[in-house]
């Protein structure tokens, strides 16, 4: 049985993981469900074809509750879906007291959560997360939904009244999201605790663990999350350390246009970057991103798409994340590993990084 509670200066809710988790919306989470006059499910297409009885059962939680289907994956997070959900809401006469669920990966956490937020001036929400990926981007209460502009560009702090993940929701989840997701997971554990790396690091079955180390795993990943975002809940600080691997990983992701490659699998590429710049510019001990490129190519991680890309279009999309200030880029890098720090680097220590990295790849 898992559960932590996450304690925000303005908000304190708990992050459950346990196979039959949704049980507890019958019970715990009963009182909470009785204070709504209304619930709205936003679900994705996937997730509702895969999970109908489940729904079902949510909608057997209160008289009044209603159904909104989205695209699956960054497809729901347009202006479009936002907008034609706030007017289901309104139809259907929703209210200040409303609650919504979240059931889905991290594109309709981020959409409901958005929804939420501005609903009315704010509403309160559930999030149920059904990938691993979404054990990171579940809590801490970051919502967001893309414009045409760029990624996750609009957007609020929204904080849900509970994050419960059922385990048993994790039987479909394809390879791929599998990978995505545990590579957040490793994230986590690079930035905080170098025995816990190195145990990930030995773990034939990383991608796919057994259900109860799974649970121990994501509870360790979101203790990690939880304890940066009660430090730091507005992003200001060491929120940032969180972005660890992402300011290359997001430049790859934009490069290969958010299609062939998940994001975690975009942020590993990142992270064997920043490891090899930790390496470089700062103290981290050599050979750590050799080790880590070759974990990461046994686990099945592709690394195909910095040879299709030019180090000059990379850079381009590394300019653009909106984490870049003045046409710095600030990167995460470890001093060792369970030590993170930010650190601005200029374009030709960029590049020579870039290209270590081929060599280090080929090799
Ligand atoms: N708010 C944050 O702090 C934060 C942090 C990290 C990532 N994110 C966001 O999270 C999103 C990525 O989340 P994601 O990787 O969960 O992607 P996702 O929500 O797009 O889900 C990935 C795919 O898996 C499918 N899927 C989901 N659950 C399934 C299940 N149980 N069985 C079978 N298929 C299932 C979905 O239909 C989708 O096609 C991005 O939009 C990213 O910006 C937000
Ligand atoms: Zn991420």
């Amino acid at each position: 049985m898992g559960v932590l509670t996450i304690q925000l200066p303005n908000k304190t809710y708990d992050v459950v993981i346990e196979p039959n988790g949704y049980e507890r919306l019958a019970t715990e989470y009963a009182p909470l469900l009785k204070t709504t006059d209304r619930i709205g499910i936003i679900v994705d297409e996937t997730v509702h074809t895969l999970y109908s009885e489940q729904l079902k059962r949510f909608e057997q939680l209160h008289n009044e509750v209603h159904t909104f289907i989205v695209p699956k994956g960054e497809a729901c997070k347009t202006l479009d879906v936002y907008g034609r959900a706030q007017s289901f809401l309104l139809q259907k006469g929703f209210t200040r007291n409303s609650l919504l669920f979240a059931f889905g990966g991290g594109a309709v956490g981020d959409l409901t959560g958005f929804i939420a937020a501005t609903f009315m001036r704010g509403i309160r929400f559930i999030q149920l997360p059904t990938t691993v990926l979404a054990h990171d981007s579940a809590v801490g209460g970051k919502t967001a939904i893309n414009m045409p502009e760029g990624k996750n560009m609009v957007g609020a702090f929204h904080q849900p009244e509970a994050v419960i993940f059922d385990l048993n929701i994790f039987e479909t989840l394809p390879e791929r999201e599998w990978r995505s997701g545990m590579a957040e997971l490793i994230k986590h554990a690079y930035i905080s605790d170098a025995t816990w790396t190195e145990q990930l690091l030995q773990d034939e079955q990383f991608v796919q663990p057994a259900f109860d180390t799974l649970e121990e795993q994501l509870l360790k990943g979101v203790s990690v999350k939880a304890k940066i975002v009660e430090e730091d809940t507005f992003e200001h600080g060491s929120r940032k350390f969180l972005n660890f691997g992402h300011t290359f990983g997001h430049a790859i992701e934009a490069a290969t246009n958010f299609g062939t490659l998940s994001h975690g699998e975009c942020v590993m590429i990142g992270m064997a970057y920043a490891l090899l710049l930790s390496e470089k510019a700062s103290t981290l001990q050599q050979g750590e991103a050799k080790k880590f490129i070759q974990f990461a190519k046994q686990q099945g991680y592709l690394f195909d798409s910095i040879f299709e890309y030019s180090f000059e279009t990379l850079y381009q999309f590394m300019q653009k994340d909106k984490k870049a200030s003045f046409g710095t880029l600030h990167f995460v890098i470890l001093e060792k590993i369970g030590h993170p720090n930010v650190m601005t680097v200029d374009e030709s220590l960029c590049r020579e990084v870039f290209e270590e990295m081929r060599q280090l790849i080929e090799g």
